[in-house]
């Protein structure tokens, strides 16, 4: 099936395992657009990662860490100005502006496609065009989707390998005329015959581009996290969200973890699953990966997923969630031994790590790893880096942005449904923001409406998971402000009618929670221990599900007293509690008015019922 590309530039060279001709015909167009010096198909296999690893290393790219201290393992540093997510340059261009909405930035298809066409137009000269097909859920299963994604990146070909099911078995799936989202990507480096590369080739130009009419993703420019993995952000969840819109379904920035109860009277404790939107940087793989601590005996927390839940409604009215993803592409800075020790156990070896600082013995280091950092390192923009200095600068190691890429299947407690394609049910769904002031640790919402209200109006600290200031309150609604597809208020009218629908099956509906990890002090410390302790908060939420926890009325919703949280193995006191519990009213009054800020710039399609529960809102909170 060799398929010269018109001018004779490139041979397409689909293996005979490739019998999809929509795929071939696709890979051929962009051959001729982008110009490639030759096209590789992956198959996924280890012999193939071992292979671009290398030569990502010789490359300059990556660099393999001390197999003695981190086997099969590696570091690499991007480009200082490709660091992270970039919203600005985001762009959902469905065919009418208005199905955007005021939260995306969009351009009309037409113009974005003439733009994109010239910017592609040669951008992969002189580099070789990976094709790398994925599977986003289960391979083969009902509820997943495939994905092909072209890139001129190898070290995006071997993330793709860890973080999604990719490879030859893609393409038996797929057959001959399967359906599969194209997901075009380039650097946007091309090399001139002779010109030497670069380690981390990228454009300061970048445009990570969704057409969701045609389920289609253009990313150019950035080789980073979720401008250049298009099958996480790009695919499973702003094309996703809108396959979910259609379909009646969800997609969702949500952990799903599993959570038991120790076993009594000889028979195993009740076992529940629950998902949480925290938005990026804001606590979702570690939640994802919590131990209790150990006055929690018996208490058990397992992992179905660490970022991206879809969620569909089953014949008995309940909600089954799956992780369309295969691995993690975590925060590194903050994960240590007391923090998060899963996850450091599933670093232990076969991991990318990315914008981290490398250690004179050839191992990984990054701020708050250890209390006392090394004397020196090699920081992540390959500058030497001195503790001693370090400590008058402030220079940081590692970027804060810096992350790991490692399999799901190394994480010491992934549940065991985690691959089961029918999913699992969902008792619970817990939004969080980042909130040093205002928000209280955590509320129950009252009704379905009152949960989609809580999650609708969530603020958030923003982070350093994408470019732009850092630790500025902004509304991220569901934790979803930078993934949602479509028309944030037509989202917001989506969870209400399957919340109508779930209600009429009889079936008993998930309970809606609003948690808050990060209040602060006066000297800005977290005041809540949290990582291991947010079990104290689990815990609760799960009595109260089964009945079993009391609770105190607010203008919100219902939060624990000091007494009904269990405080065992802890130094806590009521006093500390009030501080992360309290209700300012002058707080909130301002909080109020930054609700009303985001329904007047939702107005156009916002659903009634929400603006009538923060008009409720408004008149308990003067009352
Ligand atoms: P994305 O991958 O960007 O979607 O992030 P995430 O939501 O998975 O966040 P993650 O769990 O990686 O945590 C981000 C940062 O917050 C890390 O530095 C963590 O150490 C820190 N963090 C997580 N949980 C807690 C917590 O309960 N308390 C405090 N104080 N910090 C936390
Ligand atoms: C996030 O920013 O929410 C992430 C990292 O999970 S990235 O894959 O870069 O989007
Ligand atoms: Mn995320």
């Amino acid at each position: 099936m060799n398929q010269p590309v018109m001018g004779g530039v490139v041979a397409v060279n689909a293996p005979s395992f490739v019998k999809n001709q929509k795929l071939i015909s696709w890979v051929a167009e962009l051959a001729a657009l982008t110009k490639p010096e030759r096209i590789y198909w992956c198959d996924g296999s280890k012999e193939e990662y071992d292979r671009l690893c290398s030569e990502l290393v010789a490359a300059g790219t990556m660099k393999k860490l001390n197999p003695a201290k981190r086997p099969n393992s590696f570091i690499a540093w991007s480009d200082p100005t490709d660091v992270a997510r970039v919203e600005d340059r985001t762009f959902i261009c469905c065919e009418k502006e208005e199905n955007a909405g005021p939260t995306n930035n969009w351009v009309d298809p037409k113009e974005m496609r003439a733009t994109m066409h010239q910017l592609f137009d040669g951008a992969m000269r002189g580099r070789t065009m990976y094709v790398v097909p994925f599977s986003m859920g289960p391979l083969g299963s009902p509820i997943a989707h495939i994905g092909v994604e072209v890139s001129d990146s190898p070290y995006v070909a071997v993330s793709m390998r860890v973080m999604t099911r990719m490879g030859k078995a893609v393409y038996d799936v797929l057959g001959t005329d399967g359906e599969f989202v194209p997901c075009a990507h380039t650097v946007g480096a091309p090399l001139q015959p002779g010109q030497k590369d670069v380690a981390w080739p990228c454009n300061p130009t970048k445009y990570i581009v969704h057409y969701p009419e045609t389920r289609e993703i253009w990313s150019f420019g950035s080789g980073y996290g979720g401008n250049a993995l298009l099958g996480k952000k790009c695919f499973a969840l702003r094309i996703a969200s809108n396959m979910g819109r259609d379909q009646g379904w969800l997609a969702e920035h949500m952990l799903i973890l599993g959570v038991e109860a120790p076993a009594e009277n000889g028979k195993p404790g009740a076992k529940h699953y629950v998902a949480a939107a925290f938005p990026s940087a804001c606590g979702k793989t570690n939640f994802a990966m919590l131990i209790p601590p150990p006055s929690f005996n018996g208490w058990k927390v397992t992992t179905i997923g660490d970022d991206i839940a879809w969620i569909k409604p089953g014949k008995d009215g309940r909600l089954y969630a799956i992780n369309p993803e295969a691995g993690y592409f975590g925060v590194a800075p903050g994960t240590n031994e007391q923090t998060n020790p899963n996850c450091m156990a599933s670093m232990e070896a076969d991991t990318i790590f990315t914008n981290v600082a490398l250690t004179d013995d050839g191992d990984v280091w990054w701020e708050g790893l250890t209390k006392e950092p090394p004397a020196h390192l090699i920081d992540w923009q390959r500058k030497d880096w001195t503790a001693e200095e370090a400590k008058k600068s402030g220079r940081k190691a590692a970027h804060p942005n810096s992350r790991f890429t490692v399999a799901a299947t190394q994480n010491p407690v992934l549940d065991s449904a985690w691959d089961d394609p029918a999913g699992v049910p969902i008792s619970a769904f817990i939004f969080g923001g980042r909130r040093s002031t205002t928000v209280p640790l955590v509320t129950e919402a009252r009704n379905w409406v009152e949960g989609v209200y809580m999650a609708a109006t969530m603020g958030s600290e923003t982070t350093a998971a994408a470019t732009g200031e850092q630790g500025v309150v902004r509304r991220d609604p569901f934790a979803m402000l930078p993934f949602t597809g479509y028309h944030m208020s037509d989202y917001f009218q989506h969870w209400l009618t399957l919340g109508k629908k779930l209600e009429a099956t009889g079936a008993k509906l998930p309970k809606f929670y609003c948690v808050n990890w990060f209040r602060t002090d006066e000297e800005g410390k977290f005041v809540w221990p949290g990582f291991g302790d947010n079990m104290r908060v689990l815990k609760w939420i799960l009595e109260r599900i089964d009945g079993k926890a009391a609770g105190v009325e607010n203008i919100f919703g219902t939060t624990p007293a000091f007494s009904d949280l269990h405080w065992e193995g802890i130094k806590f006191s009521a006093e500390q509690y009030d501080r992360i519990t309290a209700i300012n009213k002058a707080e909130w009054t301002e909080e109020l008015k930054l609700h009303t800020e985001l329904f007047e710039k939702l107005k156009h399609h916002l659903p009634e019922e929400l603006e009538a529960t923060r008009q409720q809102l408004e008149k308990r909170l003067a009352a």
